[in-house]
C-alpha cells in the first residue's frame, strides 16, 4: 500500500496568505495542515508516501517537509507542472505507484478518525474504490454522491448545481490499481480538469466494486478562513495538553491547557486556553483567550485577542478592541498607537482584509 498527498494548486480562497506560501503548509495549532496528513498515513502503517507539488510552492513544500525521516516514512516529490485536475495527479504519479493499491490524500483536508478501519474494509472488501462521505450543509461546492437504500454508490458528480444529495466526497480515497486504466481513457471536464469523481464514475459504469463509508465525525476543507479557524478550534479542543514552564511567565495569569514555545516571555498578562504559542515569541499586557494559536517570533502587546491564527513573526501591538475570528500573516504589522488614533495609516497587502467594527 502506498499513499499519494495532493499538494498543489494556488490555494486562491486563502489569499492574501497563499501569495507567499503553500495553503498546505498554513499552520492549524502551530502545525502544517498537511503533516496532520502525513502523521495520520503513517499512523495507519503506510510509509511510502509520494507528495504531488506545483511550480509555485513545491520548493518550499520540500524544503520544510523534507524526505519524510521525521514521520518514519519515505517521501518522493512528483512534480505537477499545471493544475489540471485530481486525475491528472494520479496519472502523472503512475511511475511512483505503478500497480500497488493506494490511499490518495487532498493535502488540505483534515478529518478526525484515524484511517486504519477504511484501509481495513477497503482491503477486505478487494475493491477498485473506497470513497468517504460526510454530509454537509453547501453540497453544491463539493464533489456529491447519490447513493441507494444500501449505501451503494450510483453516481458522483462534480460541483452539482442541483445536488441529488447533501452527501460530499471528503478528499481521501483508497483505490486500486484499476483507476488508473479508466483515468487513461478520461476526458477533461467543462472545467478542462480531468476529474477524479469521473473516473471513480467510469469505474461504476464498468461495474467494478466501489464502495463508501460515511464519515460520523468532523472533517473539515481547510481552504477558506473559516474552515482554518474551526479547523484551529477543533484541534486545540482536541489534541493540545498543557506544557509550559511557569519561569518565564512575569506578573502573568495562565489558565487552562496553554503550551508554549522556547525562549518565549509572557510579561503581565492572562493566557486562558486552550492556546498555543510559540517559540521565540514576546507577549506584554495581553488577554489571549480561547483557540488561540500564536506561531514562532511573534510580538504582541497591549492586545485583547479570541478564536485567532497569528502567524510566524507577526507584530501586533495597542489595539483597543478585542481581536477575534483573525488570521494574521507572516511578518505582518498591526500596530495603533495611541490608543484612539485621530488618523490610521496602512501599507496593506493585495486581498488583505480589515474591518474596522
Ligand atoms: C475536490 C474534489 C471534490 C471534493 C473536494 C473535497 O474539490 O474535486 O469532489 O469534494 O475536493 O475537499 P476542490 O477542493 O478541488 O474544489
Amino acid at each position: 500500500m502506498k499513499a499519494l498527498i495532493l499538494s498543489g494548486g494556488k490555494g486562491t480562497r486563502l489569499r492574501p496568505l497563499t501569495y507567499t506560501g503553500a495553503k498546505q503548509l498554513v499552520p492549524v495549532a502551530n502545525k502544517p495542515i498537511l503533516w496532520y496528513g502525513i502523521e495520520a498515513i503513517v499512523r495507519a502503517g503506510i510509509t511510502d508516501i509520494g507528495i504531488i507539488i506545483s511550480p509555485e510552492t513545491g520548493e518550499e513544500i520540500q524544503k520544510k517537509t523534507g524526505d519524510g525521516s521525521r514521520f518514519g516514512a519515505k517521501i518522493t516529490y512528483i512534480h505537477q507542472d499545471s493544475p489540471d485536475g485530481l486525475a491528472h495527479a494520479v496519472k502523472i504519479a503512475q511511475p511512483f505507484l505503478t500497480d500497488s493499491p493506494f490511499v490518495m490524500y487532498l493535502g488540505d483536508n483534515l478529518i478526525a478518525e484515524d484511517l486504519d478501519l477504511y484501509l481495513q474494509d477497503f482491503k477486505e472488501k478487494q475493491l477498485d474504490a473506497l470513497i468517504l462521505l460526510r454530509k454537509v450543509s453547501n453540497p453544491t461546492a463539493f464533489g456529491v454522491a447519490k447513493i441507494n437504500e444500501k449505501g451503494e454508490v450510483l453516481e458522483l458528480i462534480e460541483k452539482p448545481k442541483n445536488p441529488p444529495s447533501n452527501l460530499a466526497l471528503v478528499g481521501i480515497y483508497f483505490f486500486s490499481s484499476a483507476i488508473h486504466e479508466v483515468i487513461n481513457h478520461l476526458k477533461p471536464s467543462a472545467r478542462g480538469e480531468l476529474e477524479i469523481t469521473d473516473a471513480i464514475q467510469s469505474l461504476i459504469e464498468n461495474k467494478k466494486p466501489v464502495s463508501a463509508q460515511e464519515l460520523k465525525n468532523w472533517w473539515l476543507d481547510t481552504g477558506k478562513k473559516d474552515d482554518l479557524l474551526e479547523a484551529n478550534r477543533i484541534i486545540l479542543d482536541t489534541n493540545l495538553t498543557a506544557d509550559y514552564k511557569y519561569e518565564i511567565t512575569d506578573n502573568s495569569q495562565i489558565i487552562g491547557r496553554v503550551k508554549i514555545g522556547k525562549n518565549t516571555t509572557i510579561i503581565n498578562s492572562t493566557i486562558r486556553g486552550p492556546v498555543i504559542i510559540g517559540d521565540n515569541c514576546h507577549l506584554e499586557n495581553c488577554f489571549i483567550g480561547p483557540y488561540s494559536s500564536i506561531a514562532d517570533n511573534v510580538h504582541l502587546s497591549e492586545i485583547d485577542l479570541e478564536h485567532s491564527v497569528i502567524l510566524k513573526s507577526a507584530e501586533v501591538k495597542g489595539i483597543e478592541q478585542r481581536i477575534v475570528d483573525s488570521v494574521i500573516g507572516q511578518r505582518a504589522k498591526i500596530h495603533f498607537v495611541p490608543k484612539r488614533p485621530k488618523a490610521l495609516s496602512f501599507m496593506i497587502g493585495d486581498d488583505s482584509q480589515i474591518e474596522l467594527t
